[in-house]
């Protein structure tokens, strides 16, 4: 239960939806959790909720595309513990257009969100992680990094997160910070709630349902845990099977391979 004591957490875009349940796991396993992101009702409800529960939180408006705002969240780590041990880089964005039709506003939009907002995130955070004695950090990416979702600028947002993770742990590890990404297949929140993907999804998923948030949070809990400490530069696919052959399966099943 007590994994984290001791520690500070950052959790972006921890206001709602898979953020929400990393902010809640991470501090049920001890850690002081700033919660980090543009929905400030949201994020001051579930401050309110967890300090109910007895657990430390503080919410502070992130916007993870600003050098300025990135440094005020620094600086209420520094205020509140004077130490950072844990970063999610988990807030992220859709666009769900194609090449032909987005715009070059849209796919800087989520590219800005997605990458850059986690690669400024690694960069705010690593002086004080290092001043502390290291830390760990993990990047939310998805199984659209590992194939061609439909959305261009998510699918090149998030194999680019796969790319900055495992650079970031090359030049991290000698400070004693770990560094890797999270890439989950299709969990239903806010960010997909209303599209009409999610049926046809869920149906091609071998496992045959989508994620719970919670399941996500458990990886991340891991990661950032001493449980893997020696795991650095890692992407972890978590989608019940959907990257490691739904295709196949699907020809399997119109075949009668299999008959489910
Ligand atoms: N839901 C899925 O099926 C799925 C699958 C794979 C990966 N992901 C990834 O998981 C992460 C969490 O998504 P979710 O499903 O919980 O969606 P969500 O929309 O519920 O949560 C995303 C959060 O990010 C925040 N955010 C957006 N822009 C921000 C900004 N500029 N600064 C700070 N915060 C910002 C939002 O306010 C929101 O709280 C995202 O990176 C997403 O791409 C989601």
């Amino acid at each position: 239960m007590n994994r984290l004591e001791g520690k500070l957490a950052i959790v972006t875009g921890g206001a709602r939806g898979q953020g929400e349940a990393e902010a809640r796991l991470l501090a049920r396993s001890g850690a002081a959790i700033i919660i980090a992101d543009v929905l400030e009702d949201e994020g001051r409800a579930l401050e309110a909720a967890l300090r109910q529960e007895g657990l430390e939180a503080r919410f502070i408006r992130l916007d993870v595309t600003s050098e300025a705002s990135w440094a005020a969240t620094i600086a209420l780590a520094q205020e509140w513990k004077g130490r950072l041990d844990i970063l999610v880089n988990n807030a992220g964005i859709i666009n769900r257009s194609t090449v032909e039709k987005t715009g070059l506003d849209a796919w800087e939009r989520v590219l800005k969100v997605n990458l850059t907002g986690a690669f400024l995130g690694i960069q705010a955070v690593s002086e004080l992680m290092i001043e502390g004695g290291g830390g760990a950090i993990v990047n939310i990416s998805s199984n659209s990094g590992y194939s061609g979702h439909y959305d261009p600028a998510y699918t090149a947002s998030k194999w680019g997160l796969r790319g900055l993770t495992k650079s970031a742990a090359m030049e991290l590890a000698g400070k004693n910070i770990r560094v890797n990404a999270v890439c989950p297949g299709l969990v239903v929140t806010g960010l997909n709630a209303n599209s009409p993907h999610l049926q046809p999804m869920i149906g091609m998923t071998p496992m045959r349902r989508s994620g719970k948030p919670e399941e996500i949070a458990e990886l991340v809990l891991f990661l950032v845990s001493d449980a893997s400490s020696f795991i650095t530069g890692e992407d972890f696919v978590i989608d019940g099977g959907f990257t490691a052959g739904a295709a196949y399966r699907r020809v399997a099943s119109e075949t009668g391979i299999y008959l489910d």
